[in-house]
């Protein structure tokens, strides 16, 4: 398989951005960088706006879910708004507030499990923390970003002379008793507490007495990598669903004097669910909008026929054919690596796409000139769901489901193929132009 230069790169680009996001804070923080110096200005909720036709904007909440936008040079009450959703967060382990403890001589961090994780793959991994710590200033509180960038922890499988079933039953770990990461050795009056705190304050470079609470991320130190005999894969943690928000991020920074004012929305929190203050389930998108059709005067009536107008898409990962297991998979509907985007509908809602919106994203394919599939789940298994059915539910706008094909979906280490992240960026950049 001939894999152009151009996709080479945007896989490339993908996997950098990627491994410079080991949390959904520092997700946003890398959406924020490449938005800067793009000339976006950052806005602050607490703020008046004041916004103007080619206006380059983005506002963050809850620190892991920002809306970046372009003011479209057309009327929004004629043209309506184009908006394309995705989430920051991922599935897997994080830290408890007080996650430290020493057991017969060992000391380890005790984790919840955040979202539906395949647990057996965080297994002798490289692991180590990323994420935020709030430490205390003579005003309150400063949050500060943490990136330890070695392997700093590690979940040792049970050899297999004491698991001797665990190729016929598969690897099952108590979340409760058999989760907690191993980070040393107990030593002298130093407690697993203390060295812990100690980690964490040397690291941002202040007291131990001052450190107030944290969100921290076990994550994957080993980087992106492309593998096959062409090299059109690429595997990473992550990429669902940081490729959807990296194609977006890219279909937007490539927009320019937009007739319809354009909007990216990456939320936190849909891997639980999506209800929270910054989630898809919260108000936060509907605020933004509401806050545009303001500035632009449109009155009530107004603002409904601008949202008539008006175009959702969904960007979350779809599930790759997977030859080895022909079984669980509806037979008539199979998406391949690097075939193109997939559109994925469920009569039951568990994705917003109509036939209307589902022809609409065809056509879109076609100008862009990317090939597209269809996706539909086994009937007798069950569907999941994302964040498209909950904005349209929320926005009253027409909305499609759409996503790459991904392998091994909520591993700590997906894979994914590097023409399909090339196609769903010209296709998203087309959404935004039409
Ligand atoms: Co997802």
């Amino acid at each position: 398989m001939k894999i152009p230069e151009a996709s080479r790169s945007a896989a490339q680009d993908l996997l950098n951005f990627i491994d410079t996001s080991p949390s959904p804070w520092h997700a946003v923080q890398t959406c924020e960088a490449r938005l800067q110096s793009a000339g976006f200005k950052r806005l602050d909720e607490v703020d008046r706006w004041q916004l103007a036709a080619g206006d380059h904007c983005y506002v963050v909440r809850g620190s892991a879910s920002i809306i970046a936008f372009i003011v479209g040079n057309q009327a929004a009450v004629n043209v309506g708004l184009r908006l394309i959703g995705a989430h920051t967060d991922s599935p897997g382990l994080r830290l408890k507030p007080k996650p430290a403890e020493d057991v017969q001589g060992m000391q380890r961090l005790g984790v919840e499990i955040y979202g539906g994780p395949i647990l057996a793959t965080f297994a002798d991994r490289d692991l180590s923390l990323a994420g935020r710590v709030n430490v205390r200033t003579a005003d309150g509180f400063k949050t500060h970003l943490v990136h330890f960038t070695e392997p700093l922890l590690r979940l040792p499988n049970l050899a297999i002379h004491m698991n001797r079933e665990v190729n016929e039953n598969g690897l099952k770990f108590n979340k409760q008793t058999e989760l907690p990461l191993l980070l040393g050795v107990s030593g002298g009056d130093n407690t697993a507490d203390n060295r812990f705190r100690q980690l964490i304050a040397n690291r941002i470079g202040v007291d131990t007495s001052d450190l107030l609470t944290w969100e921290l991320n076990a994550y994957d130190t080993q980087k992106g990598s492309f593998w096959g005999v062409d090299r059109e894969f690429v595997a990473n943690s992550q990429l669902d669903n940081l490729a959807s928000c990296h194609a977006a991020l890219n279909a937007l920074l490539a927009t320019k004097n937009p007739a319809a004012t354009c909007l990216c929305a990456f939320f936190d929190h849909e891997e639980v669910g999506s209800e929270s203050a910054a989630g898809a389930g919260g108000s936060f998108v509907a605020d933004i909008i509401q806050r545009l059709a303001t500035s632009a005067g449109l009155d009530n009536e107004d603002q409904r026929r601008m949202l008539a107008r008006s175009f959702f898409i969904s960007a979350d990962m779809a599930h790759a054919w997977h030859p080895n297991f022909p079984a669980a998979y509806e037979p008539g509907h199979h998406v391949l690596v690097n075939a193109g985007p997939v559109i994925k509908s469920n009569a039951n809602q568990r994705y917003s796409t109509t036939a209307d919106t589902s022809a609409r994203f065809m056509a879109l394919c076609e100008r862009a000139g990317v090939p597209c599939q269809q996706y539909a789940h086994r009937t007798d298994l069950g569907c999941g769901s994302t964040i498209g059915p909950i904005v349209a539910a929320r926005l009253g706008i027409p909305s499609v489901d759409i996503g790459s094909p991904l392998w091994a979906m909520h591993s700590i280490r997906e894979s994914a193929g590097v023409l399909d992240h090339h196609y769903m960026t010209a296709a998203l950049t087309a959404a935004l132009a039409n």
